[in-house]
């Protein structure tokens, strides 16, 4: 990362956590209402092939000159609109943007666009009530230490504020849309949202190098599986790459 990516501000504080949720093996990621493109450069680190999408002119300019990086394409668009194949990302990330949309209708995007076995991390702006206070108070002094130490870098594209929903209403929407998905609430007036798509991820979810759906069992040994974060990891039946179920197998 270049010297002037060192940044700091409430998105960019949580970041790692979306990082740190791309799956092994993820071959293409998607981030939704990229603004000028920091996470997206930050994702093609670990993916070989990451995909930025913003309806804002501006924030899309931008990104595309900050990243020349073949590895990373900028899109212009509106999320809900626009023609990506279904199933044909890894790992989708939405960082302070789902509160722009219509949540369900991009959260069921999202999900559509999914490769099975994919992971979809939200990191979004959710409206305090009254019983938040307490930790809001919390969160503004903690706010002040990190700008002292850090300073604060206000990023170019559009906000919308205040966010329509508030956290039980997301956190409702998120259970419906997305059966099993973790929410969490952050300190920094953020909370996340990481769900794992139900079915076998493995190279032939993720890439288009392994054919098929596994064809197990036919005789031979049953793969183990291992907890790994939110999955189980265990190994294709098809042709023995390493894979992640977000389930137990049942075989
Ligand atoms: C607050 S900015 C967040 C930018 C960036 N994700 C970050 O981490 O700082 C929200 C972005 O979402 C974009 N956006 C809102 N609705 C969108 C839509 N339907 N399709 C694409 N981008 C959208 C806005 O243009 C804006 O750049």
């Amino acid at each position: 990362m270049s010297g002037r990516e060192r940044r700091w501000n409430h998105n960019i504080h949580y970041y790692p956590l979306v990082l740190a949720a791309v799956p092994p093996g993820c071959q293409r990621a998607l981030d939704v209402g990229c603004g000028e493109g920091m996470l997206a450069r930050q994702l093609a680190d670990r993916v070989p092939q990451v995909v930025g999408i913003d309806q804002d002119a501006a924030s899309v300019a931008a990104a595309r000159r900050q990243g020349p990086d073949s590895q990373v394409g900028f899109v212009r668009g509106d999320f809900l609109a626009h023609p990506f194949p279904p199933a044909s990302f890894g790992l989708i990330s939405c960082v302070a943007a789902l509160h722009h949309m219509d949540p369900g209708a991009a959260l069921a995007r999202m999900s559509q666009l999914l490769a099975p076995g994919g992971t979809l991390v939200v990191v979004g702006l959710a409206r305090s009530r009254l019983p938040d206070l307490p930790r809001d108070a919390v969160a503004v002094i903690t706010n002040l230490g990190h700008r002292v130490t850090k300073g604060y870098w206000q990023h170019p594209s559009p906000t919308v504020w205040p966010p329509p929903h508030s956290h039980p209403e997301i956190r409702v929407l998120a259970g419906e849309t997305l059966p099993g998905a973790r929410y969490r609430r952050h300190l920094l007036w953020r909370y996340s949202l990481v769900w794992v798509k139900p079915g076998f991820r493995s190279c032939h979810a993720l890439s288009a190098e392994c054919s098929g759906l596994p064809q197990y069992p036919g005789g031979r040994p049953v793969p183990a599986a291992r907890r790994v974060g939110l999955g189980y990891r265990t190994s294709c039946p098809g042709c023995g790459c390493a894979g992640i179920e977000p389930s137990r197998p049942a075989w």
